[in-house]
């Protein structure tokens, strides 16, 4: 076996991940810790300082609900992300994350986030429940903040975290090795906050070649979450719910600057604006295609439409959307003041945020205020904490929650011991980067009572946990093994490169779950051939090789997208009906059935008997 030292790291909490909710989880836990004399261990694959989806920065904060100011109620937040995704959403969990976002807010601009504010003082928002922010430094910030709380001697950066320790169903640590020196990790702990982010490359991206690697979602979130709680044998919610978002195309820059704050237009490649044009289609999919805003998945619908119809390319009117505000603000001279503005305002949009758009536009000369730029449905992306909803299965909070939805500890997975948070929990969508760390807050107290109230050390086997280290290592000891027996390591009939295995997971993916390439389409005849397919893969999972330690990262990020795939797949697969048809639609069952299922679709597998579980769960709303 190949020969990596171990180090045992023994804690009370440990927190995998180094993300938004993670960083919110450090700086709770901490807190409650000290009072407790308990120790808080925190583990990243990258370094805290840009790690996750907020490591470019950000520019706008998009959970705000402005409590103070009375503008917005919680219950309104509900409503919103009820709507936004077709009903199915647990409100406990969103009441929860709206009710505690503001302190969450109002804590970054202390630890020095610069919040845009207007000549009264006000926060300037770009839309109603966001806020533009120079965020370049977010990560940085929030980073500060967690150090700070836990000290630099309980993280540990560049660990790669592969799975759960498990002992009598109850979580008790987890496993993984460093990424930069031969060792490997045994963490030890009476619970784990998951908060590992969600998965990107399960689907075969648009870009390819020398772009390829460029996405939307950051490339490092592989879907380590998912794979750490269903090899848990956690419950797991909404993992059809996939996020489709339309972005500028080919560098991925977020839209939502352009819709909002600048209030700008898509129009087809005849000039149509699909959303007027189309109106009458949103009627099918009543009563959620009657609400303000549309939501995302059936505004991704209509342009689908025009796309389908060969109506594209699709443009984001830049230059009309700053020429109108420029020339409603006075006069020549105010409205060329105004230009200058917004200009450096589009530009720092993205510098703040997807810097190759920027570079994009410098490189095919596009002004913003000159030339309009095309957007596109970017390739699906899990993540629990945007527009999509896939997480695991937690107890909503004890004074809201309906008895379905409680058992004992806030965000506690079904497994005892794991708790979740951000794209690691489930049914509670648009948490973006706020709520996402407001709800690592919400877990990270809940999990330090828990272990006040399970103070027993566990219990560990040593024989499983050289099982584990000898499953995680086999790719290395697959490569020493055979790499030699062919003239070119990249190709040889005993093992499989984790390069390749991705590529061909993405093309199962893309061709029969619904990817780019079917136009975001599929069936059961499909899906059912590509849970086929899958199997082999599964099996030959068993023969990947890494020539070093970044390869074996590779390695078991690709086990981790391949969790995230099957648990995708037979999730739409169980789902009878087409409800998100902006993020795929059944062509078999191409209408949405609110009789039969309005319900959460949630799945187990069952680690003894290595099989899986699709099941329902009800809708139990708490705002009327
Ligand atoms: P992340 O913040 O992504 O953190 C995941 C963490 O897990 C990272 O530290 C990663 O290194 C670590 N990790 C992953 N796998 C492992 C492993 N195996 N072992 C150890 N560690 C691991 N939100 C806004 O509010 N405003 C915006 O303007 C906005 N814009 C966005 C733009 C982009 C391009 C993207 C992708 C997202 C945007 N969001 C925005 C959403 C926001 O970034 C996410 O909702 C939020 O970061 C989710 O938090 P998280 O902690 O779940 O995941
Ligand atoms: S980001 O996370 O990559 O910045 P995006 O730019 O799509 O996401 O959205 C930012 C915020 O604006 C989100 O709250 C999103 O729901 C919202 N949003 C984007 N486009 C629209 C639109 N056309 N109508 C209403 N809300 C929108």
């Amino acid at each position: 076996m190949a020969n990596l030292k171990t180090q045992v790291v023994e804690t009370d909490l440990l927190i995998v991940g180094g993300g938004m909710a993670a960083c919110g989880a450090a700086v709770e836990a901490a807190y409650w810790a000290k009072q407790h004399g308990l120790k808080v261990t925190l583990v990243d694959k990258a370094a805290v300082d840009r790690s996750g989806a907020v490591a470019m920065g950000l520019s706008a904060i998009n959970q705000y609900v402005g409590i103070k100011d009375g503008k917005n109620t919680v219950e309104d937040y509900v409503k919103y992300v009820r709507s936004d995704l077709m009903g199915i959403t647990r409100e406990d969990l969103v009441y929860n994350i709206a009710r505690h976002v503001d302190s969450t807010v109002h804590l970054f601009e202390k630890w020095g986030l610069p919040i845009w504010k207007d000549a009264e003082g006000n926060y300037v928002h770009e839309g109603r429940w966001q806020l533009m922010i120079n965020g370049e430094s977010y990560k940085v910030v929030v980073a500060e903040a967690a150090k700070n709380a836990l000290g630099a001697e309980n993280i540990y950066e560049r660990v790669f975290i592969v799975g759960p320790i498990m002992q009598g169903g109850v979580c008790v640590g987890a496993v993984g090795f460093s990424v930069r020196e031969e060792r490997f990790y045994v963490f030890k702990a009476k619970a784990v906050l998951v908060a590992m982010g969600g998965a990107v490359h399960v689907f075969k991206p648009r870009s390819s070649g020398e772009g390829f690697g460029r996405a939307w979602y950051p490339p490092w979130n592989s879907g380590s979450s998912a794979y750490f709680t269903l090899k848990a044998g956690a419950e797991m919610t909404c993992q059809e719910v996939r996020f489709i978002p339309v972005r500028f195309k080919d560098a991925y820059g977020p839209v939502g600057a352009w819709f909002l704050l600048f209030k700008s237009r898509a129009t087809n490649g005849m000039g149509g604006d699909y959303m007027q044009e189309r109106k009458d289609e949103l009627e099918k999919w009543v009563p959620y295609g009657k609400v303000k805003p549309v939501p995302a998945n059936l505004r991704n619908w209509l342009m689908m439409l025009d796309v389908m119809d060969g109506k594209g390319p699709i443009y984001m009117r830049t230059e009309e959307a700053i020429t109108k505000i420029a020339s409603e603000s006075g006069d020549e001279k105010a409205a060329k003041k105004k230009l200058k503005e917004l200009e450096a305002e589009a530009w720092e949009d993205f510098l703040d945020m997807t810097i190759s758009q920027a570079i994009l536009w410098a490189g095919t000369d596009t002004a913003p205020e000159e030339k309009p730029s095309e957007i596109a449905a970017a390739e699906p992306y899990f993540i629990g904490s945007h527009s999509g909803a896939s997480g695991a299965w937690v107890s909503g909070p004890k004074d809201i929650a309906p008895n379905e939805y409680f058992w004992g500890y806030p965000n506690m997975s079904t497994v005892e011991g794991i708790f979740c948070a951000g794209d690691a929990s489930g049914a509670s969508s648009h948490k973006f980067s706020s709520g996402s760390h407001a709800e690592g807050r919400i877990a990270a107290k809940a999990a330090i009572d828990y272990i006040v109230d399970h103070p027993a050390a566990p219990n560990y086997d040593q024989a499983q946990i050289d099982a584990l280290k000898a499953e995680i290592l086999r790719p290395l000891d697959v490569y020493s093994q055979f790499s030699k027996t062919s003239s070119d390591p990249e190709i040889n009939p005993n093992y499989i490169r984790p390069k390749m295995f991705m590529f061909r997971l993405q093309k199962i993916m893309d061709e029969y779950a619904g990817g780019v390439s079917s136009q975001f389409k599929t069936s059961k005849a499909l899906l059912e051939k590509g849970l086929d397919l899958l199997q082999y893969l599964k099996v030959d999972s068993e023969k990947l090789a890494a020539s070093d330690l970044h390869e074996l990262m590779r390695s078991w990020e690709n086990v981790h997208r391949m969790w995230q795939a099957e648990a995708h797949v037979r999730a739409i697969l169980f789902r009878e009906e087409t409800r998100w048809p902006g993020y795929y639609f059944r062509s078999d069952k191409p209408a949405m059935n609110e009789k039969d299922w309005k319900v959460f679709v949630n799945m187990k597998w069952l680690p003894k008997e290595n099989k899986w579980e699709v099941f329902t769960r009800p809708i139990i709303s708490i705002v009327s």
